[in-house]
């Protein structure tokens, strides 16, 4: 019996031996990556190593189909799969399969200041992205918030880089569990939408290492990412794309990024930088992806036909394309080859939980006089005015528009809370959001839906004002910044008429930007809201209502005014920039910028970023990074540090006693910050270094701990290009925001450079 067996056994291990030989290598899903790759590499003519380095239509990028090896497909945006594009326009396809859950956008992430959060968006997403079959996910945009009348703040995750970076990491892991390559976007300071595609910027080393640079490392080093993708704008005269230094030296050289570098779409300019420095992909060239739409094929890509030739001549090595190549067949193994990969889900009920959890949490309380959570039988109008409470904000904006299943409205959930109580009025108007240029609403038009407005204010015993800023060009959309850090569409006006016939005027923003709020000092209440997509309207009622008890807090400081903000201190070099060659012509958006503007910006205000620069220069913010309110209190025990002295293998742990001395449960942001006063480069009063949203109940109190270590104390050192702390006192801050800070302590570092 047994030599039977043990000759079945034998058969049957040289069966499968045989067969494993007749499939090749890179087909064998249980071979080790690194040797798939090169087995294929191994396979390919050149011809269709170069074809892997472009794209072959709006979305797409060739695979190598003689070998069985798929294309690539990729998808807009950071917040939800991007509903299908003919394949070569930028037209919707129109089909009726792609509607998808709209989830909040990366603000309204970030504002929840929790990495669960995270975690549960990028699990939800990414199945959504595999279900609609999906290799890339562009996205998540990690830019730095440095001036509030960037276009795209509401892509990214606020000004702070350690709030960036911990919240993207869980993002892209749960992300890539589902085969689908994160994009993590755009590398690097791209801080604007003003002449995006040309404006060349200069920055400090120290600026770029700790302020625009972590929270791409994190997410990168960290959280894996697969994919980067390069910015339009120049970095020290060389287009992100194929910026030698940001992606030879920085990305791959220091970090160690093994993933694909895909340019922005039409951000390639050039066949022998992008054919040496770092890039593997080119999409969307000849075309500004917007309304130039070149009839050059795709074999005319820089790195189509021109590289190519370049290549059999010999005039560049042919070690560049198999670099690519490598990286790109890389990319398909860990996506679409990936056996393992799970199946996705698109609409679900968890996922629209999810959004709905996301978006409760995103949400900032700033100021409340008491009149909020709002008692329905307390009132008998109520009284919802602005545009927002009805659009559909998943419209416009750009890339990250969105074609939702479902939308629930503030307007349509708030008559679910407070029934025919609830009467609206528009109050103003803003046109559709088209791309790159606005609507213009007739003044008369204007008024009367205000006038209207007032008039229902007067009858109302309350007022829920939804209003903001919207997905409209030269509001919070791509390829165009905001010109004013006013409210738009005369609100400000608006918001003064409604007051002054009724005080009991609760303001619920909905906006991916902070601004200006001269009528603070006469409302009720400010609940500061992001972009929360399907599920935003049941939020922001459940919010107001007090069904939630908010626990957002801002990820970007609300300046008083535009001047008081450090991008706007040092002129027009600093923000938005000066054409070297002639006086930009600031009419100029986006598309026009093939006329050869090149503006030159240095970003002057250096590390001071936000928080840092009100800090730093004693300036107040009208609210601060890290402040949001609660329907309940919280008391900040005695925080104790386990030393009061660190060498460079040491650590302190400190201890922070958190009570809700309310009568609701919420959540709490306990924000630690440290100060290195005494050093010998200018360092900021305080930066963030670790935080921790806890729930708490009336009464409980909690235990937060913290862990500093010597890397908490680093800056970088430009003359060594190291990081390095210096020995010395330094300022431990534990607060509920930047700027109201409960307890310091200090401690000594006795060790250093
Ligand atoms: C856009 C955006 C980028 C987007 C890409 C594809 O111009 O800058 O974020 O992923 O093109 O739509």
């Amino acid at each position: 019996m047994n030599n039977r067996i043990s000759r079945f056994v034998l058969l049957l291990s040289v069966l499968t031996t045989s067969l494993s030989a007749q499939v090749p290598l890179y087909q064998n899903p249980d071979a080790p990556i690194e040797e798939r790759v090169e087995d294929a590499l191994n396979r390919m003519t050149l011809e269709e190593k170069v074809a892997l380095c472009h794209a072959q239509s709006k979305f797409s990028s060739a695979g190598v189909p003689r070998l069985g090896i798929p294309e690539v497909w990729m998808s807009d945006g950071p917040h939800g799969v991007r509903h299908e594009f003919e394949w070569n326009t930028w037209n919707y396809a129109g089909w009726t399969n792609d509607s998808i859950t709209a989830f909040p956008a990366l603000t309204a992430l970030a504002a929840t200041w929790n990495p669960d959060m995270a975690a549960l968006y990028g699990k939800s997403i990414g199945e959504e992205a595999r279900y609609r079959e999906k290799d890339v996910l562009l996205g998540p945009g990690v830019n730095i918030y440095r001036t509030p009348l960037n276009g795209r703040n509401f892509e990214y995750m606020g000004e702070d880089p350690y709030l960036a970076g911990v919240m993207a990491v869980p993002y892209v892991k749960e992300l890539q569990k589902n085969g689908v390559a994160a994009c993590v976007k755009h590398f690097a300071l791209n801080n604007q939408e003003q002449w995006r595609g040309t404006v060349d910027v200069e920055v400090s080393d120290r600026a770029l290492y700790e302020i625009y640079l972590p929270a791409f490392k994190k997410a990168i080093v960290e959280g894996g990412a697969w994919g980067v993708m390069g910015a339009y704008n120049k970095y020290r005269g060389q287009h992100c794309c194929h910026n030698a230094r940001l992606l030879n030296d920085i990305l791959r050289g220091e970090w160690g990024f093994d993933g694909c570098v895909i340019t922005d779409w039409g951000g390639a300019h050039d066949t022998k930088e992008a054919a040496l420095n770092g890039l593997d992909i080119e999409m969307g060239s000849y075309t500004n992806g917007l309304t130039s739409d070149n009839s050059l094929g795709y074999n005319r890509y820089y790195l189509a036909d021109p590289y190519l030739e370049m290549l059999k001549k010999g005039e560049l090595p042919m070690s560049s394309v198999d670099a690519k190549a490598r990286n790109i067949l890389r990319l398909i193994f860990r996506t679409s080859l990936d056996r393992d990969k799970p199946y996705g889900s698109l609409c679900t009920k968890e996922h629209y939980d999810a959004a709905k959890a996301i978006g409760d949490e995103s949400i900032v309380l700033l100021y409340n006089n008491g009149i909020l959570p709002l008692q329905g039988d307390k009132y008998g109008k109520i009284l919802v005015v602005g545009d927002n409470a009805t659009r559909r904000l998943t419209d416009g904006g750009g890339s990250s528009e969105l074609k939702p299943k479902d939308m629930i409205s503030p307007l349509d959930a708030l008559r679910t809370l407070y029934g025919d109580k609830v009467e609206y009025a528009q109050g103003y108007a803003c046109g559709r959001p088209f791309f790159g240029h606005e609507e213009v609403i007739p003044q008369q038009v204007m008024d009367s839906l205000c006038a209207e407005a007032v008039a229902k204010a007067r009858q109302a015993d309350v007022i829920i004002y939804v209003g903001g800023l919207n997905k409209n060009a030269f509001q919070d959309c791509e390829s165009t910044d905001r010109k004013s850090y006013n409210l738009p569409f005369g609100q400000d006006e608006l918001i003064e008429a409604l007051v002054a016939v009724n005080p009991n005027l609760v303001i619920a923003n909905i906006s991916g930007n902070a601004y200006a709020m001269p009528w603070l000092k006469k409302v009720s209440a400010v609940l500061h809201i992001s972009y929360l997509g399907t599920m935003g309207g049941a939020s922001i009622a459940d919010v107001i209502s007090g069904k939630v008890n908010p626990s957002g807090k801002l990820p970007y400081s609300f300046p008083v005014k535009l001047s008081d903000c450090a991008a706007h201190t040092y002129g027009e070099g600093a923000y938005p920039g000066i054409d070297a060659g002639r006086e930009a012509d600031n009419s100029l958006t986006d598309y026009q910028r093939n006329v050869g503007v090149s503006p030159r910006e240095e970003y002057k205000e250096d590390i001071l970023v936000g928080y840092r620069w009100h800090d730093t220069k004693k300036i107040p913010a009208l609210f601060s990074f890290g402040h949001g309110l609660s329907y309940t209190s919280f008391e900040y025990g005695k925080s104790l540090l386990s030393a009061k002295e660190m060498d460079e293998k040491g650590s302190i742990k400190v201890t922070v006693p958190i009570t809700n001395t309310g009568t609701k449960s919420g959540k709490e942001v306990v924000q630690l910050y440290l100060g290195d006063p005494k050093c010998s480069v200018l360092r900021p009063l305080k930066e963030l270094k670790h935080f921790a949203k806890v729930a708490v109940a009336p009464g409980e109190t909690v235990q937060v701990e913290f862990v500093i270590t010597p890397d908490d104390l680093k800056f970088y050192d430009e003359a060594s290009r190291q990081w390095v702390a210096e020995p010395g006192v330094f300022n431990v801050y534990i607060g509920a925001s930047s700027a109201d800070i409960r307890c310091k302590h200090s401690f000594k570092y006795l060790s250093g450079l």
